[in-house]
Order: C-alpha cells, then sequence, then structure tokens
C-alpha cells in the first residue's frame, strides 16, 4: 500500500525512555539546526524508564571509582561483556548522572550529600535513587519537562514504528508509522529522514511474567532485523530474583521488589525460615542477579512451591514508609504487609540483555541505524547486566550516539513509496508464545525445550491475522524476536550468566575465548 502521509525530519529517534528523550536532547544540543522528530509507541512516559526503582549506578560515592565498577560489571556478566563497551560505561557514567541532575532531576540526599545504596553484585554503595523507590519516574518527569521546553523537538505520540525505508544503498532513508488517533497523522504514514535512533526498549512481553509494561514487545529489535541488522546475544534474557508472586494465574507485567530493598538489609528465606542464600555466595542475597534466581528457581523446584519469601520486617514501618514507598503501597495493594508480613517472591523476566549490535557509538550495521539502551547491544552487560547499569546505559550510549551522529548524516534520498506488509500473524499469537517461551525458553533451558518451542512458533507463523492494526503488528514483532531468542539458545550449548543450560550445566570457557557470540542477521530467519 501507498503511505496515507509523509513528512521528513533529520533524524527520527523511536522510543521515549532514558534513552530516547536523552538521544533527542543532546543531538539537539550537539547540532540545534536539525529537526529531531521523537516517536513513541503510546505515550511518552510508558516504557520502561518509568517504572526503574533501585535507581542508577555510577562511580560517584567516596572511595568509590570507575574501576572497581567495572570489575563488579564484568563479574555479572560472567566473561561476556565486551571490555570496551564497559569501560566507556563506567568511566564517562558520572559525568552522565551530573548531567541528568543538571538537568533537573532530584535525586535523594542526605544531609546534603548524594544518597547512594548498594544493589546485588556491586562491592560498594553507588545507585543513586529518587524519590526512595521512585527514581525511574523522576527521571522520566525531568526529560520530559527538558523536551517540552525545546519546541524543536517533534513528538509524535500513539506511534508505532513498522518498518525503515532503506535507500539504494541500504542505508536509512525514513521509516513508516502507524499512527492512532493524532489528526492529520492518523493511520499509515512515512518519515522521511537522514538517520534513525533506535531507543524502543526491550522484549519483556515474549514471557507470561515480566517486570516489564505492556509497551515491551520488542518492536525495535524485530524491525532492526526486518531491515538487515545484525542481533548479539538475545539468548541473554535477565530474569529479576524477586518479582512478586500474585498467584498462577497472573501475567504480564507484576510489580518488582527492588534488589534495594535487600540493599537495605532484608532477605531471602524458604518456607521453612531458612536463609538459603547463604552459603551459596560470598554477597548471600547481594549476590549478582542470575545467582540469586537460580538458587531461588532450585528451592522452588525441590520444595514444589511456587515461591520463595522475602523477609523485610525488621526495616519497620517508619522506614518502609520514607525508603519504598512505592513498593509498600503496591504491595498492600495486592494485600501483603511488608512491614509485618513475608513477600511471596519468584522470578519474573526483567531485562534483555542482548539486542541490536552496535559499536561504540551506537552504530549498527545498517548505515544511518543507531541503536541505544535496552534495544541495544554494546557488549556491555554481557551474559548478566549488573543491577542499575540499565539507566546509565541509556545515559552514555546516546549522549555517544549525539556525539558523532551529526557529522555523519546520509544524504537525502527518495525512498521507494511503497509500503512493505510483512506477512501479519494474529493478536491470539501474543498469549500463547508467552506461555511456549516462559515454559521452555525460560529459566532453565534444554535442548528438547528449545526444539519444542521452536516448532511451537514456527506453527504460529501460520496463523495469519484477520485485521491490520497495532495488536497484528505487536504479535508478529513478539513472534519474529521469540523465534530469534529461542535460535540464539539453541545455538550457545553451555551454561553462562542468565543462559542456563541444563543438558550443558557448565561454562565453555574455551569457547568463549574464542569470543563466541550468537549473532542473528536480519532476513536469516
Ligand atoms: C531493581 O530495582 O531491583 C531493578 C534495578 C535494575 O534492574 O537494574
Amino acid at each position: 500500500p501507498q503511505p496515507g502521509w509523509t513528512t521528513r525530519a533529520d533524524v527520527v529517534v523511536i522510543g521515549s525512555g532514558i534513552a530516547g528523550l536523552t538521544a533527542a536532547l543532546r543531538i539537539r544540543a550537539e547540532a540545534p539546526d536539525l529537526h529531531v522528530l521523537v516517536v513513541t509507541k503510546t505515550v511518552l512516559n510508558a516504557g520502561s524508564t518509568q517504572w526503574a526503582q533501585g535507581g542508577i549506578a555510577a562511580a560517584l560515592g567516596e572511595g568509590d571509582t570507575p574501576e572497581q565498577h567495572e570489575v563488579d560489571t564484568l563479574i555479572a556478566g560472567a566473561g561476556a561483556c565486551d571490555r570496551a563497551a564497559v569501560q566507556v560505561l563506567v568511566t564517562e557514567g558520572p559525568d552522565a548522572v551530573r548531567e541528568l541532575i543538571a538537568l533537573g532531576t532530584n535525586f535523594d540526599h542526605h544531609d546534603g550529600v548524594l544518597s547512594l545504596t548498594r544493589e546485588g553484585g556491586h562491592h560498594r554503595d553507588r545507585i543513586a535513587h529518587a524519590g526512595g523507590d521512585a527514581t525511574g519516574a523522576e527521571i522520566q518527569r525531568a526529560l520530559i519537562a527538558a523536551i517540552e521546553r525545546d519546541p524543536s523537538i517533534e513528538v509524535i505520540q500513539h506511534a508505532l514504528a513498522v518498518d525503515l525505508l532503506l535507500d539504494a544503498d541500504g542505508g536509512v532513508a525514513g521509516v513508516t508509522l502507524h499512527v492512532l488517533g493524532e489528526g492529520q497523522r492518523d493511520g499509515v504514514g512515512a518519515v522521511h529522514c537522514r538517520a534513525v535512533v533506535l531507543a524502543s526498549g526491550g522484549l519483556g512481553q515474549v514471557f507470561n511474567q515480566s517486570t516489564n509494561p505492556a509497551v515491551s514487545t520488542g518492536d525495535g529489535m524485530a524491525l532492526a532485523l526486518r531491515a538487515g541488522a545484525v542481533l548479539r546475544d538475545l539468548e541473554y534474557v535477565q530474569f529479576h530474583p524477586t518479582v512478586m508472586y500474585l498467584g498462577p494465574d497472573a501475567r504480564g507485567q507484576q510489580p518488582l521488589i527492588s534488589e534495594a530493598v535487600r540493599g537495605e538489609g532484608a532477605f531471602l528465606v524458604d518456607w521453612d525460615g531458612n536463609r538459603f542464600m547463604q552459603g551459596v555466595h560470598e554477597l548471600a542475597d547481594l549476590a549478582p542477579r542470575d545467582v540469586v534466581a537460580k538458587a531461588i528457581t532450585r528451592r522452588m523446584e525441590e520444595s514444589g512451591k511456587p515461591h520463595m519469601w522475602l523477609d523485610a520486617r525488621h526495616l519497620g514501618a517508619a522506614f518502609w514508609e520514607k525508603r519504598f514507598p512505592t513498593i509498600l503501597a503496591t504491595a498492600r495493594s495486592h494485600g501483603v504487609d511488608p512491614v509485618t508480613e513475608l513477600i511471596p517472591v519468584a522470578p519474573a523476566q526483567h531485562y534483555a540483555s542482548g539486542g541490536v549490535l552496535t559499536d561504540l557509538e551506537g552504530r549498527s550495521n545498517v548505515p544511518g541505524l543507531y541503536a541505544t539502551g535496552e534495544v541495544a547491544c554494546s557488549g556491555v552487560h554481557g551474559a548478566n547486566r549488573l543491577a542499575s547499569n540499565s539507566l546509565l546505559e541509556g545515559l552514555v550510549f546516546s549522549r555517544r550516539i549525539a556525539a558523532v551522529l551529526p557529522g555523519e548524516l546520509r544524504p537525502w534520498s527518495s525512498p521507494g513509496a511503497e509500503i512493505r506488509n510483512p506477512g501479519l500473524v494474529h493478536d491470539s499469537v501474543r498469549h500463547d508464545l508467552q506461555l511456549t517461551m516462559t515454559a521452555k525458553v525460560g529459566v532453565i533451558r534444554s535442548a528438547t525445550g528449545l526444539a519444542a518451542a521452536a516448532r511451537a512458533l514456527a506453527d504460529m507463523l501460520t496463523r495469519g491475522a484477520t485485521a491490520v492494526g497495532s495488536d497484528q503488528w505487536e504479535a508478529t514483532n513478539l513472534l519474529a524476536i521469540s523465534t530469534a531468542l529461542t535460535q540464539a539458545a539453541r545455538l550457545r550449548e553451555e551454561t553462562r550468566g542468565t543462559h542456563w543450560r541444563e543438558d550443558f550445566p557448565d561454562r565453555d570457557d574455551a569457547r568463549m575465548a574464542g569470543h563466541f557470540d550468537t549473532v542473528l542477521v536480519g532476513g536469516e530467519l
């Protein structure tokens, strides 16, 4: 079909969390003449940033250094991090956070000093937080206010980015959008542009239970794959250890109980009251996330129970109200009072460490396509992201993209006017693939389970859409990314970080010494 409308912008930023809004603001700061358009699938604050609780990690505390932050990040990443990317993250992190403060973000202070806490895998207190446990919401607020102060940044909400338009050289020439209810730009249209920055977040809705909001449907990764981009490390899906357990039928976004609660002294217990993390790791309840998630899962399997418990009663009512007001209110709204009761917790999907392969300036292999934040994979997280490195990643790498992008914009070109319509699948596929992925490609994986998942996903491809809309696009993107993730998990025949193969229980360091990354190239699937 032909686009219903067309428009132009020098740069299109897809996504409006910390990565997308930082990219837009910094590109404008570097190149005030550029017309920057931000598109977002629903509203500006609907993505994962808004939900971040614990905070943002950076070596800002007395005695802390980027080198110590680097060591903790590399250890958590289980031998699969790209060291150069980690060094960029930790050395540029402190200035990036200071810039966020200068922009108007109100982080928590104590006696005039920035309050820093600890989370799993960190050997220092280095997590800055805001509003107690509402860090992401405060950062999102400050970034949206800054975007609104710059009338030259255009925003289109309710705009699902569908596909890239490529020029004759295979470089970015535009992007097609499916827009709902935005006046003259309603329906499917095309934006001609000279660069696209993907900042569309993760893929949590691939699984049945996730801490991610409903909008995290892997759209950016799927769009990039269709355009010929390379995806890396998709098998490294992080399961957060302490997600509130709401019963066997709970689906979609689930309430996170931040690691910062353990950072402030809470601990895990089994159904007999035993503190089972002691002896598992030197950091006990604050071991890296994959270690804690595995220990909980093992205990659940051994005991046949659907969850374990988090004990934070000793923190007391006053501390809970001041430090974790959001978590307290959420837990109480689900009938559990953490001041007097144990909190039922189980691991649930939380973060995609893999994504669109980029270099240290956020460039993908498609000329003119950049990626930053959760959608991207610079190699900074390896096989397991260190707690609170994700907000930092979006911030640091968006600044780096902004530093180079204005100098390497592609010439204007006229992409073909036709909009491609890859076979869309029925929206009912969404629920079915979530069940398959959680059962077969979740915390514990095996060759037989992965093969069964691949077969089930292939069958779902045949269930064509009977309508064309964002539900069908999301289901199609989820299916593409589930297929890619399953393929990556089959390729990695070892257990490493968040990727747990019961048929290959050990790390294969000899193979990793040859830099074995799973790499999927668009068009191959
Ligand atoms: C948390 O607060 O536990 C989540 C922090 C993160 O995912 O980095």
